[in-house]
């Protein structure tokens, strides 16, 4: 799948959009499916690579994760779901979000509200944002308060001015706190783990 048009003219979604003029299926499931099942629409590469960069970095998608901002659709989510189902691990997944549709049938925790440093964390073992935008510094103050290791790609909305906040927030943390820029576009992704102490210098 190259772009848009190759989505458009995929044989698949065109079955589903002809059983949806037919009113059988809702739009928001169609969508939701084929940005799931087929990598179709540009730029959603940048989610593979930050699950694999995650890993990588030592971060455990096994137990019960939380993420915030999904948006509409849960995209991020669903991958990890995919990851726990395919493992067959018993984790959690909630997704926080005053706009999610509630489509596909899964396992995911769906809280359709804004998360606040309130939000009950405890049973949390990572948090995720994807982009969340205005809530960024929610998320990085809940984990930060809580001890739960997160992993935000930063939004460019507010010209990624929540970095240096967030350097000077993990600085004073034993955990450690990297900065990556991730893809061909250098998408920064900040991480936070509080079980990896501090690198000493002797
Ligand atoms: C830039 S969008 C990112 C959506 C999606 N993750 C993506 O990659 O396309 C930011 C999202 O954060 C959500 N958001 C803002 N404040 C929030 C809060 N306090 N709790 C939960 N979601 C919030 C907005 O509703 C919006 O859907």
């Amino acid at each position: 799948m190259k772009d848009i048009f190759d989505f458009i003219n995929d044989e698949d979604v065109e079955k589903k959009l002809k059983k949806l003029m037919y009113r059988e299926i809702p739009m928001e499931f169609i969508i939701e499916e084929s940005f799931i099942n087929g990598r179709r629409l540009p730029g959603y590469g940048i989610y593979y690579n930050f699950f694999d960069y995650m890993i990588n970095m030592g971060f455990s998608f096994d137990g019960n994760v939380i993420e915030v901002g999904s948006g509409y659709f849960p995209i991020f989510s669903r991958y990890i779901e995919q990851y726990q189902n395919e493992r067959g691990l018993s984790g959690t997944i909630s997704v926080y979000d005053p706009k999610l549709i509630e489509t596909l049938p899964s396992r995911i925790e769906y809280h359709k509200e804004q998360f606040t440093e309130e939000t009950d964390v405890s049973r949390c073992s990572f948090l995720v944002g994807v982009y969340p935008c205005s809530c960024t510094m929610t998320v990085v103050k809940s984990a930060l308060k809580n001890d739960i290791p997160f992993g935000i790609i930063i939004c460019r909305c507010n010209n990624y001015k929540e970095i240096d906040e967030i350097k000077k927030l993990t600085e004073s943390m034993s955990g450690t706190c990297d900065f990556f820029g991730l893809g061909s576009d250098y998408v920064p992704v900040v991480t936070y783990n509080p079980y990896v102490k501090k690198r000493v210098r002797i």
